[in-house]
């Protein structure tokens, strides 16, 4: 099938503004929408700049705005989007350049909730052991892949660049409920302000956006529930 993609271009050490640039591929209903990027970037535009790695979902580094939504481009089918395309970058971020976006506040974010199990006893002499209820606590988070989709498709974070976002509420519910983790308190005293837990309005754009399927509303609520009465 011909597909038509309409990419949003921006160089700023070159343009004034940014601007649409159509290209057409030949490309199978199987195909991937990143697919199509590379033939394009391969075949004939070497100049468009856009972030992969592993292809397969994993990585987290193509996240685009593909037909108004955010996705990976390597989840997305071009039997899903069909036969006309546009691919503009994460919105809420400076634009380095074509799809790439400049990552530093989010990764900044990120840190600042200590992603990291923090407990200062001993190890024991093999793995520190918890049981599947304990492990079940927190096993959605752990899915998350740092893609920055729920981040950039938030409207809070939009309007307030000191919002960590919910990509970091998520990071640091990973740990918050790990009953291996003694960091929690610290954490939760980071999130406690309006810029942490509750400059969230409950919006849902996040959970929508996550190409891993994780309720990030329900566990910010759990860390906005955390933050007043505690664990
Ligand atoms: S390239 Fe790694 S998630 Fe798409």
């Amino acid at each position: 099938m011909r597909v038509r993609f309409d990419i949003k271009r921006y160089d700023p050490e070159k343009d004034e503004a940014p601007y649409f640039q159509t290209y057409e591929v030949e490309l199978e209903g199987t195909d991937r929408v990143l697919d199509g990027l590379n033939e394009i970037r391969w075949r004939q535009d070497g100049t468009l700049t856009f972030r992969r790695s592993c292809a397969h979902g994993i990585c987290g580094s193509d996240a685009m705005l593909i037909n108004g939504r955010n996705r990976l481009a390597c989840k997305v089918l071009i039997r899903e989007v069909g036969s006309r395309v546009r691919v503009e970058p994460l919105l809420g971020f400076p634009v380095v350049k074509d799809l790439v976006i400049d990552q530093q506040r989010f990764f900044q974010s990120y840190r600042s909730v200590l992603p990291f199990l923090i407990n200062d006893e001993a190890p024991p002499p093999r793995e520190r052991l918890q049981s599947p209820d304990d492990r079940e606590r927190f096993d959605d988070t752990t899915k998350c892949i740092l893609c920055a989709a729920c981040t950039t498709s938030c409207p809070s974070a939009w309007g307030d660049e000191s919002f960590v976002g919910p990509a970091t509420i998520v990071q640091a519910h990973r740990f918050i409920f790990d009953s291996r983790d003694h960091g929690a308190a610290e954490r939760l005293a980071r999130l406690s302000g309006r810029s942490g837990v509750w400059g969230c309005r409950t919006i849902y754009n996040c959970t929508m956006a996550c190409p891993r399927e994780i309720e990030i509303t329900q566990a910010i609520a759990e860390v906005k529930r955390a933050a007043v009465v505690g664990l």
